[in-house]
């Protein structure tokens, strides 16, 4: 089959099978496309929930498509990339924070939406890059948090609200390698670029970095809404590089300079358009989490939704 047969025959599955695409800002070019809703972790699983499709066809790694799964039980929540992981939400299971805990019955536990359902389930309260910082301070300042599992976003919460988190020591194998060194050589060559940096970024807490004026610490979603808003006309992009085919669908008169041209989530590609085609025709793969840890995992998302 040619791409645009396939982008046919997965349109008229779509209104035949009343489902509707979500695809994350990681995915690949041609799957973007073919979306109906584009977004991040988040912004995906509360897009999940308004829909009013049967099938929710999930564009992006397993923790995302579980996530709607949580909030959204009554809707059949599929996968085309069963096997598409995630090294950060891979570097804690529920039985390691259930330990964490044990050891630290005065903690509080903070998690990153990105985090498997069963992390989710010992948590205390969720929160996203977008929010972190309202979250934490939201708790006592004495309260001892244990923040899981991002050490580079925990590094730049505690830099920026002055408090002291114990931080799991995860991290996103591709934002992990988005330095200072790299910020600050892009930096020479487009001087009047604003820098735009996932806080999941290894320079997101460097004192070089934090000092600059140009540059800001956003969600995958902040970075293109500042990128719509603002005024300047050129953009260094810290984050993963497919971000830049909706910046540039969005805003043709601005430039998008890319941190490193291979800051790539290999994960994220692994979905393609024949697997999602695949998913419509066979109805694949079903994403499903028992109902007890269900449960327990959508207390705290919930508890963050309160307050942000
Ligand atoms: P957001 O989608 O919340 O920005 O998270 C970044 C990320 O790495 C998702 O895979
Ligand atoms: Fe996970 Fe990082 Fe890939 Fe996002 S970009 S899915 S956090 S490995």
């Amino acid at each position: 089959m040619t791409q645009t047969e396939i982008i046919q025959r997965i349109e008229e599955l779509k209104k035949e099978k009343h489902a509707v695409i979500l695809a994350h800002y990681y995915t690949r070019p041609e799957v973007q496309d073919v979306a109906d809703y584009l977004g991040d972790s988040l912004g995906l699983s509360q897009e999940a929930e308004k829909t009013d499709a049967d099938i929710i066809v999930f564009c992006g790694v397993h923790f995302m498509a579980e996530t709607a799964a949580i909030i959204s039980p009554q809707k059949k929540v599929l996968i085309p990339a069963r096997h598409a992981g995630c090294s950060l939400a891979e570097s804690i299971t529920g039985y390691d924070l259930k330990k964490w805990k044990e050891a630290n019955p005065d903690g509080i536990v903070v998690s990153y939406v990105n985090t498997t359902a069963e992390v989710k389930a010992w948590t205390d309260i969720c929160c996203t890059s977008a929010n972190a910082l309202k979250v934490v301070e939201s708790l006592p300042r004495d309260q001892k948090i244990l923040f899981v599992p991002d050490r580079n976003l925990g590094a730049w919460i505690m830099k920026e609200t002055g408090r002291m988190l114990e931080l799991w020591e995860g991290d996103c194998c591709v934002h992990a390698r988005i330095t200072g060194d790299m910020v600050l050589e892009k930096n020479r060559e487009y001087p009047d670029a604003d820098i735009l940096i996932h806080p999941e970024s290894e320079c997101s807490h460097d004192d070089r970095i934090l000092a600059m004026p140009q540059a800001y610490m956003y969600s995958t979603a902040g970075i293109i809404k500042h990128s719509k808003n603002s005024p300047k006309k050129q953009f260094i992009i810290a984050t993963e590089l497919e971000t830049l085919h909706k910046l540039r669908k969005d805003n043709p008169d601005k430039e998008f300079i890319p941190i490193h041209p291979q800051t790539l989530c290999g994960q994220m590609k692994k979905v393609t358009l024949e697997n999602v085609l695949e998913a419509l025709e066979k109805e694949q793969y079903v994403v499903t989490v028992p109902e007890d840890i269900r449960k327990r995992a959508l207390a705290p998302i919930e508890k963050m939704m309160k307050i942000c």
